[in-house]
């Protein structure tokens, strides 16, 4: 099973970005403790990163992997372009963030590609995406 783990814009800020909602790990940093989970769990994670919008939706709808793990980052909030890629893929894809977007600033609860993912994991930094992989993982295996 093979997982693409996509993240969007500013997260290749993690490290410098405010700990107190992202942790301490740097972009790297997390993508290697995600793809060792993943290999825990018999699974493959391959990691893709861009801070643009049009370069995600390329990403999405070129991937070849089973499911698709995504923050879109800020993107969440606004971008119908990513929603309609989504929604318009055969694989899941499983959403992720980091900090608690439900209880931080009110323009965070506004999600438009919440209707369109299999699930949504946030607000406990790394473990989201810990939690993101263990539900594909699950899901496929059924
Ligand atoms: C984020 C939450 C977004 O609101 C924010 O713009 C990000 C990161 C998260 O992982 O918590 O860049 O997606």
């Amino acid at each position: 099973m093979k997982i693409l783990v996509l993240n969007g814009v500013n997260l290749d800020m993690l490290g410098k970005r405010n700990p107190t909602f992202y942790g301490s790990l740097t972009l790297k940093q997390l993508n290697a403790k995600v793809k060792a989970f993943a290999k825990g769990l018999g699974a493959k994670a391959i990691f893709a990163h861009s801070n643009c919008e049009g370069k995600l939706v390329d990403i999405l709808h070129r991937t070849k992997c089973d499911a698709v793990l995504f923050n879109p980052g800020a993107y969440t909030h606004y971008s119908y372009a990513l929603r309609d890629a989504i929604e318009c893929m055969s694989v899941p894809v499983v959403e992720v963030h980091l900090s608690n977007v439900m209880e931080r600033e009110p323009f965070r609860k506004i999600d438009v590609i919440e209707d369109v993912v299999a699930a949504k994991f946030y607000g406990k930094k790394e473990q989201s995406y810990f939690d993101g992989v263990s539900y594909v993982v699950k899901e496929l295996s059924k």
